[in-house]
């Protein structure tokens, strides 16, 4: 999400700075671990992935930092006592990373997520989003196909044994789905992210008019590609045809936020977000049939505190799953680890093209309605709150 509140500033580019790296002074690598590499080591890596690498420290270990901030690179190399260096051909180079995690801005990921299957590593996590359009997903797949790498998508809650559990649990309930429901109401990013850790090397987010509909189109644009993506592969767990969808309704919530009504077959679908400083974090999943319904709460963003809770409800009986001891960014890593010692499945690449196809249809489809006047750009924030 915070990708996309920052699109308008001005990405660090590698020619800002001269290339440094400690490879020289490498550590030692534990033959019984898996090596791990991250690329951009902003926000998310020091705050979600470090914590939970942390916790799995008898499988994995960080032997690489890469980000094309230097005193970013050194800095939170030393925290996990990693190799560091602001090149990525550098990183891949390195014969210590099995593993290696994209944690850049969305805009370089296809790039590096091609480069890291071509370096021969044993498995790659993709943060959120994987590419911006269906081109660059193509791309990725064949090449994942012509190299063997596995990939997965940082959608955390795919990987959340709280998820997981319903999947199991919920018998034909996607055949009779008719309402879904995707509800986010969080703080800003810096609040859970200082919990976590303490942040170096923060991107400002820039002031902006939200009355510009250029900015209404990105606010929308980045809503769905930047936050509800995290919620979209579930909701396409029970609409598979998203051939037809329609987008029937799309607002913005300030300071950030949306609320969009959509179509997909027969399924209606509401997602909506709001990012308020004096708000109570929640994050509701729900999947209502005539007779059965799911629902589901999950940690917040960038929180470690175990999975989300479901709860199926079928004639009149509720069956609770979870929580369980693990969230869904340590399930990703634990995936990773099955993945790279050559266990475990990896989602087809055709699932994960399809998810995105789904998201972009989506963002496209709200982003349009500005264009053609459609879009309440002023909802008041009563309205939302209600
Ligand atoms: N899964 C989640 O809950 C979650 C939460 C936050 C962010 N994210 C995703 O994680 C990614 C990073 O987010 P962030 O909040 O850390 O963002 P950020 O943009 O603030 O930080 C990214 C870091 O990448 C560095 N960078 C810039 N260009 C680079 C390049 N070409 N190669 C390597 N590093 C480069 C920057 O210097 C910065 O330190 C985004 O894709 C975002 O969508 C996911």
């Amino acid at each position: 999400m915070s990708g996309v509140t920052r699109s308008q500033l001005r990405i660090p580019q590698s020619s800002d700075y001269k290339e440094v790296s400690n490879l020289s002074n490498q550590a030692q690598a534990s033959p019984a671990l898996l090596g791990v590499g991250i690329l951009g080591a902003g926000p998310a890596t020091q705050a979600i992935h470090l914590p939970s690498l942390a916790r799995l420290g008898d499988l994995l270990e960080v032997r690489h930092i890469m980000d094309v901030d230097p005193a970013v690179a050194e800095t939170v190399a030393g925290r996990v006592g990693a190799n560091f260096s602001t090149s990525m051909d550098e990183l891949l180079a390195d014969p210590a990373v099995d593993i290696v995690a994209i944690c850049s801005p969305h805009q370089f990921h296809a790039a590096q997520v091609i480069a890291s299957c071509r370096a021969g590593k044993k498995a790659v996590l993709c943060e959120k989003p994987f590419a911006m359009n269906g081109e660059e997903a193509a791309r990725i797949s064949a090449v994942s196909a012509e190299t063997g790498v596995p990939i997965i998508v940082g959608a955390m809650h795919t990987f959340d044994p709280g998820w997981l559990a319903a999947e199991e649990a919920w018998e034909d309930l996607p055949e009779h789905v008719h309402t879904i429901r995707s509800s986010i109401v969080l703080p800003p990013n810096p609040r859970f992210e200082d919990f976590a850790t303490e942040i170096v090397g923060r991107v400002p987010v820039p002031g902006r008019d939200s009355t510009d509909p250029d900015v209404i189109k990105a606010m929308l644009t980045g809503g769905v590609m930047g936050l509800a993506i995290h919620d979209l592969p579930l909701v396409r767990r029970f609409t598979p045809d998203f051939e037809a969808v329609e987008v029937l309704h799309a607002e913005i919530v300030r300071p950030f936020g949306y609320v969009i009504s959509l179509r997909a077959g027969n399924v209606s679908i509401e997602l909506r977000a709001a990012m308020n400083a004096t708000w109570e974090p929640s994050w509701v999943f729900e999947a209502i049939g005539d007779d059965a319904a799911l629902k589901i709460d999950f940690t917040p963003s960038y929180v470690h505190a175990g999975s989300a809770t479901a709860r199926i409800r079928r004639a009149g009986r509720t069956t609770v799953l979870g929580p369980f001891g693990h969230n869904g960014y340590e399930g990703e890593w634990r995936k990773l680890a099955e993945l790279a010692s050559g266990t475990g499945q990896a989602p087809s690449a055709e699932t994960l093209i399809h998810d995105l196809e789904f998201a972009l249809s989506i963002a496209e489809a709200a982003a349009r309605r500005v264009d053609t006047g459609r879009t309440a750009g002023t909802p008041a924030d009563e309205e939302i709150n209600a």
